[in-house]
């Protein structure tokens, strides 16, 4: 399987040195990062290219960019990691509509282009006969939309509601193991890396609402923007209210839901017994599925990391192999 890859910061780093330990026969014929690109068909020098990166701050010629790579590279599938842009999907979009329109499969963390264009991007997959797949974009490390769509074929996804936010997740964790306040557990959250300089996206709860966004597209199958959402984030939450939860032997988590038989699409904070299976510790991230014939079923793990992303990325590209060695007989 020949691979291209766009972005070259903590996923797509990740990515190449899963790629370079691991005999999973993917060849990366591509790379490029937001000041160059490097291409060779019979496959680049991933140690080489590192190397590079480390030394100069970009991967190889200047000359070319992204847009050379998916236009002109030999590959089977585009990785598109580059920033999210929820707004406009840029500059990820642009990316994976050429790669598919090119015939190539895309696979992707993005969660921006698949959250505002989920369907014009599918319709585009469909046209030229290749596979989109954006495992990484919700969860991390979670599995949950190959569970959602090979897992839990001909069952009836009720509803879903889960912890989709790390940062958010270890400030409650925090506020309510150490007693800490909001903003205390905030800086903790800036210090170990786990929230960037300025937090907005993950406290005012916007990540969770798109990734809520990803996963009812994938299990509702009707078209849901951001806008639909919702949405409370945890910058209002304060000591005291976590105190009187502990006295009900309860705690506050953040929890996205969906549930379209109750017309239930909200990410807000929410009262949970301390033995609930949502409530996990840290940066975890906790996504429970109800169904009409496996019941309910809880998925817990990494939400973010290098290579916990990389394990999702890597999870779609062997599927789209698979399946196309024919393995499976109808894509999903
Ligand atoms: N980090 C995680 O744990 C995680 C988990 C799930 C999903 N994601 C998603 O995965 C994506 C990548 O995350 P990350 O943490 O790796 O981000 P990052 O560390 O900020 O890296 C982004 C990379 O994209 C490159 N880039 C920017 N514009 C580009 C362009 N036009 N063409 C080609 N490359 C371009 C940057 O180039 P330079 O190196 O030149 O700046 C950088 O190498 C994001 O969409 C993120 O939301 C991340």
């Amino acid at each position: 399987m020949r691979v291209a890859i766009l972005g070259m910061g903590s996923v797509g780093k990740g990515l190449l040195q899963v790629i370079n330990q691991k005999d999973l026969g993917i060849t990366v014929t591509a790379v490029a990062d937001s000041k160059s690109a490097l291409m060779d068909r019979d496959g680049i020098s991933i140690e080489e290219v590192l190397e590079a990166k480390k030394i100069h701050g970009y991967c190889g010629d200047t000359s070319l960019s992204s847009v050379d790579v998916v236009t002109k590279a030999a590959y089977d599938v585009l990785v598109e990691v580059t920033p999210t842009n929820a707004t406009t999907g840029e500059p990820a979009l642009t990316h994976i509509l050429q790669a598919l329109t090119r015939g190539r499969h895309v696979v992707t963390s993005n969660k921006g282009p698949i959250a505002r264009e989920f369907e014009r991007l599918h319709r585009c997959a469909a046209k030229n006969g290749v596979m989109l797949r954006y495992e990484a974009t919700v969860g991390g490390a979670i599995p949950v939309i190959h569970v959602l769509q090979q897992g839990l074929a001909g069952n009836r996804v009720r509803a879903i509601y889960g912890v989709l936010n790390g940062t958010c997740n270890f400030i409650l964790s925090r506020m309510a193991a150490e007693g800490l306040s909001y903003e205390q557990a905030l800086l903790e959250a800036r210090e170990m890396g786990y929230a960037e300089a300025d937090p907005t996206y993950d406290v005012k709860g916007i990540d969770p609402a798109i990734k809520l966004v990803i996963l009812a597209n994938t299990f509702w199958k009707k078209t849901v923007q951001l806008e639909d959402v919702d949405i409370t984030g945890i910058d209002m939450i304060t000591n005291d209210a976590i105190r009187l939860a502990e006295e009900e032997d309860c705690t506050i988590r953040l929890i996205a839901e969906a549930n379209p038989e109750r017309g239930i699409l909200r990410v807000a904070p929410r009262l949970l017994p301390l033995s609930h299976p949502l409530v996990v510790e840290g940066t975890l991230n906790a996504i429970t599925i109800e169904t009409d014939l496996a019941g309910e079923i809880t998925l817990i793990g990494k939400g973010a990391g290098s290579v916990e992303t990389a394990s999702a990325i890597i999870g779609d590209i062997l599927f789209i192999r698979d399946f196309h060695a024919g393995s499976h007989k109808k894509a999903p």
